[in-house]
C-alpha cells in the first residue's frame, strides 16, 4: 500500500528522516557541500554577527553570562569564526550550538570544543542572543493551492517506484490562514504554510528573558508575492552546488528549501536586506586594508595581494543583491 503523506512530513522525512538528505551526509559548504552559504563563503560574516554580539552586549549592559544559541549551526563554521572574532563579550559569551542532525552535530564539536552543542532549543529563561543563518528556510512547509472554491492541500502518495502529488481539500483552519495571507491568489497558484518557521522563532522569543533573535535568510516580505510567482521558482532544491530536480524526485538525495514568507513569523521584527545590515557591521572597514593592498600591488601580485583579493571577492558576494545580499535580516527584541 502506498503511503500517502502530508507535503510537511514529506519534506521532514526526506530531509532528516532515516534515509533523509542531511541523514545521509548533505551539508553546506563553498567547495566540498551541496550548497553555499554566507558563513560557508569564509569568515567575514562571522566577523559582522561578532561586531553585533559585542555591540549588543554592551547595550544590554555586559551580562554575564551572556548566551549565544544559534539554530541550524551545521558544522559549526560559524560558531568557530565568531568565538575566534569576539571581542569585548569574549569572556561572557556561553556559546550553544542547536543542531537537530547528529553527524553534524558531532562535526560542529570537533571544530567548536568549547561550545555546547543540543538537538533542540534549551529551555530558558537566558540573557542574550538566538542566532540562525538559513535555517528557517529548511523547516518543512505545508503546501496549499487555490482552488476555484477555497483551497486544497498537497500530499505526496509515496510508492515503491515513484512519488506522486495528492490533492485534497484543505482543513478549515489551514483555509482560513491561506486567505488571510494570500487573499487575491490566483486559481492555480500555491502558496507555502510555513508554522514550523513561525512556532521556531516564538519558542526562541519565549526562552530569553531580554536580549535578541536575529534571523538570516532568503525569501519575501509576503506570502502574496509568493504566490504570483511559480512554485518552482521559491520551493527549491539542490544537490552538489546545483539546482535539482522537483522536490518529489530521489526523495533524500537532494536539500529541499522553501523561501522564508516574513509575513507567517512573529511580528515585531526591525527588517533590513543583507547587504544593509553588513554594511551597519562593519563590512567595509574589514576590507579597506585588503582594498587598499589591491590596489596598490594588483600589477605585481604576491600571495599577500591574491588573498586580499580573494577576501573582496568574500565580501562582494555577501553584499551582492543578486545573492546573498538580497537576503533578509530580522531582528526581534526582548525586554
Ligand atoms: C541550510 S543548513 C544551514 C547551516 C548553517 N547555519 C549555515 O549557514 O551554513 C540548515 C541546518 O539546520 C539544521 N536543522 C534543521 N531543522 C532544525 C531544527 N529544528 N533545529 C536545529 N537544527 C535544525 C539542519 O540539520 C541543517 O544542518
Amino acid at each position: 500500500m502506498p503511503e500517502v503523506l502530508r507535503f510537511d512530513a514529506y519534506m521532514d522525512e526526506a530531509l532528516y528522516g532515516a534515509g533523509g538528505f542531511y541523514e545521509r551526509g548533505g551539508h553546506p559548504g563553498a567547495r566540498d557541500g551541496d550548497f553555499a552559504t554566507s558563513v560557508e563563503l569564509g569568515s567575514l560574516f562571522a566577523r559582522c554577527v561578532a561586531s553585533y554580539l559585542d555591540r549588543t552586549w554592551i547595550e544590554m549592559g555586559r551580562p554575564d553570562p551572556f548566551v549565544v544559541i544559534e539554530g541550524g549551526a551545521g558544522r559549526g563554521t560559524l560558531c568557530r569564526d565568531v568565538l575566534e572574532a569576539v571581542d569585548g563579550c569574549r569572556d561572557a559569551v556561553r556559546y550553544v550550538m542547536v543542531e537537530r542532525t547528529e553527524s553534524q552535530r558531532q562535526a560542529a564539536l570537533g571544530i567548536a570544543g568549547e561550545a555546547a552543542a543540543l538537538a533542540d532549543l534549551p529551555a530558558g529563561p537566558l540573557v542574550g542572543v538566538v542566532v540562525a543563518n538559513e535555517l528557517l528556510d529548511n523547516l518543512p512547509i505545508r503546501l496549499l493551492e487555490r482552488a476555484p472554491a477555497g483551497w486544497d492541500e498537497v500530499h505526496v502518495e509515496v510508492g515503491p517506484q515513484h512519488t506522486t502529488q495528492v490533492r485534497q481539500p484543505a482543513p478549515d483552519d489551514a483555509s482560513a490562514m491561506a486567505t488571510a495571507l494570500a487573499p487575491d491568489a490566483p486559481v492555480g497558484s500555491r502558496i507555502p504554510l510555513q508554522l514550523r518557521a513561525s512556532v521556531w522563532v516564538r519558542r526562541a522569543l519565549r526562552l530569553l528573558e531580554a536580549g535578541r533573535v536575529l534571523i538570516f535568510d532568503y525569501g519575501m516580505r509576503t506570502t502574496a508575492s509568493l504566490a504570483q510567482r511559480p512554485q518552482d521558482e521559491w520551493l527549491r532544491t539542490y544537490r552538489s552546488q546545483r539546482r535539482a530536480d522537483d522536490p518529489l524526485d530521489s526523495p533524500g538525495t537532494a536539500d529541499i528549501t522553501c523561501e522564508v514568507a516574513f509575513d507567517q513569523l512573529p511580528s515585531g521584527a526591525k527588517m533590513s536586506p543583507q547587504a544593509d545590515w553588513l554594511a551597519a557591521h562593519g563590512i567595509e572597514s574589514m576590507t579597506a586594508d585588503a582594498r587598499a593592498l589591491w590596489e596598490r600591488s594588483r600589477a605585481n601580485p604576491t600571495a599577500e595581494t591574491l588573498a586580499a583579493r580573494a577576501l573582496l571577492d568574500e565580501a562582494a558576494a555577501l553584499v551582492d543583491p543578486r545573492s546573498f545580499g538580497a537576503f533578509w535580516v530580522a531582528e526581534w527584541r526582548v525586554g
